[in-house]
C-alpha cells in the first residue's frame, strides 16, 4: 500500500496497526507525508483549542530516588549528584508564587523518593487544594500502589504522568535495572486511568537501543491507552551515565511523533518539552507548531534547578531562568499563539464543522 494512502487512512480513522506506524515512521523525511500529517495535527490542534497554550507550573520537589534507570541523571547511583528535597512548607510557597504567576495547575514531580510517605504527600495535595479550588493538582511521583494512588486521588489530585519510557519488553530491560518492570510500569497506569485520575503517558525519542519498531510498539500501546496527555522529548545523554557517549534524541523526528499523536488522539494535552528546548533553542516553538499545546515551565526555586539534573545541559535553570513565564510567553506570541491561565483540562468537543475538514 501506497505511504500517502496509509497516511490518510490513519487521519480517517485515528489509528494504524503496528507495522503501518513503523513504514510510517521510515518514511518520515518524505516532504509531502511530512506535510499531510503536520497540517493533519495543527489542523486537529486548532479544532479542539484555538491558539491556546496551557502552562503547568512544574515544582521539581526531590531529587532523591530509589530507582536506578540507566538513562537518568537522578538515578540512585550517581553519586555526584548533589541532592536535595523541599519541605511541604517550601512547595506551598512555590505554588503560591505560580499562582501569582497566572499558573492554574501545579505539577509536584520528584524522584521515587520514599522520604514522603503517603501521610504527607496527602497533606501537601490537600492543602494546595484547599488554598487553590480552581487549580489543578498533577502528580508526578512514580510507581506507588493501587491504595496509594487512591489516596492522593481522594485528597484531590487530578491528574498524572508516568511516562512509560518505551512499550517494548526487551528494550525496557535494557533501559532499566531487573528490579523494575514494563508490566507494572504499565498496570499503575490502568490503575490511574481506573481511579479517575487525567492520566500522562509518553517515552523518549532515541533512548539508547530504539528501532523504528520499538516507537511503533509505543504508538500501540498509546492507541490502546488512551491516555489524556502524552509527553515526549528526545533522549540526552547526562555525564554520569553508562549513556553518557551516546547522542541525543532527533528534533524532526519528536516533532513528527507529535503530530502524529495528536493525529491519533486529537483533544490530548500534548507537551512542547523541557528536553525538546534543550536539544533545540527553539524546540519548544516548533513542537508547539507541530501539534503541542502545553508548556511545563519551572517553578521551583533557581538552586534547585540545576539539581535535578536528568540530561546534560537542561536549559532554565541559570539566574536568568528566575521567570519562565515572561520569557515563555513572549516565545510562544512570536508564533501566532497564547499563553493562557487556564487549568487547561482536556477539551472533549471541537469547534469545528464537518464540511470544513480538509481530507475526508
Ligand atoms: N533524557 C531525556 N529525558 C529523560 N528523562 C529521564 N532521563 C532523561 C534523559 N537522559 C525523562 C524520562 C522521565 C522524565 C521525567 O524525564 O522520560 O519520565
Ligand atoms: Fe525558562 Fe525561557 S522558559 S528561561
Amino acid at each position: 500500500m501506497n505511504i500517502y494512502d496509509i497516511a490518510y487512512r490513519f487521519i480517517e480513522e485515528n489509528k494504524l496497526d503496528r507495522d503501518e506506524y513503523a513504514f510510517l515512521i521510515d518514511r518520515r523525511n518524505d516532504e509531502k507525508l511530512k506535510s499531510i500529517i503536520t497540517d493533519e495535527a495543527v489542523r486537529r490542534r486548532k479544532m479542539y483549542y484555538g491558539d491556546k497554550v496551557f502552562t503547568r507550573g512544574l515544582i521539581e520537589f526531590t531529587n532523591i530516588c530509589k530507582n536506578d534507570c540507566y538513562y537518568c541523571g537522578i538515578r540512585r547511583s550517581n553519586s555526584n549528584a548533589d541532592r536535595y528535597r523541599m519541605t511541604e512548607e517550601e512547595i506551598i510557597k512555590c505554588c503560591e508564587n505560580g499562582y501569582n504567576l497566572g499558573f492554574r495547575t501545579f505539577v509536584l514531580q520528584g524522584g521515587e523518593d520514599p522520604f514522603y510517605t503517603d501521610e504527607m504527600i496527602v497533606r501537601i495535595v490537600k492543602s494546595i487544594k484547599a488554598e487553590y479550588p480552581q487549580c489543578a493538582v498533577t502528580l508526578s511521583i512514580g510507581e506507588k500502589s493501587y491504595e496509594s494512588y487512591k489516596l492522593y486521588r481522594e485528597a484531590g489530585a487530578d491528574r498524572y504522568l508516568l511516562r512509560h519510557e518505551t512499550a517494548d519488553e526487551a528494550h525496557y530491560r535494557t533501559l532499566h535495572p531487573e528490579e523494575m518492570s514494563l508490566s507494572n510500569r504499565k498496570q499503575c497506569l490502568y490503575n490511574l486511568k481506573e481511579l479517575g485520575y487525567q492520566v500522562g503517558a509518553g517515552f523518549m525519542v532515541g533512548s539508547p537501543g530504539q528501532t523504528v519498531e520499538n516507537i511503533a510498539e509505543d504508538l500501540c500501546f498509546l492507541q490502546e491507552l488512551q491516555p489524556d496527555m502524552v509527553g515526549i522529548g528526545p533522549f540526552i545523554p547526562h555525564s554520569d551515565t553508562i549513556f553518557a557517549n551516546e547522542k541525543s534524541g532527533d528534533v524532526e523526528l519528536t516533532l513528527f511523533l507529535l503530530s502524529v499523536i495528536r493525529v491519533m488522539i486529537p483533544d490530548v494535552l500534548l507537551p512542547a518539552t523541557t528536553a525538546l528546548g534543550t536539544v533545540d533553542p527553539s524546540g519548544r516553538e516548533k513542537g508547539i507548531l507541530a501539534g503541542a499545546n502545553v508548556v511545563m515551565p519551572n517553578l521551583s526555586p533557581v538552586d534547585n534547578r540545576k539539581k535535578y539534573d536528568l540530561y546534560d545541559n537542561k536549559i532554565c535553570t541559570g539566574e536568568e531562568a528566575a521567570e519562565c513565564r515572561g520569557c515563555l510567553e513572549r516565545r510562544i506570541n512570536s508564533i501566532g499563539y497564547r499563553i493562557v491561565a487556564e487549568r487547561g483540562d482536556r477539551q472533549h468537543t471541537g469547534t469545528h464543522k464537518e464540511e470544513e475538514r480538509i481530507i475526508t
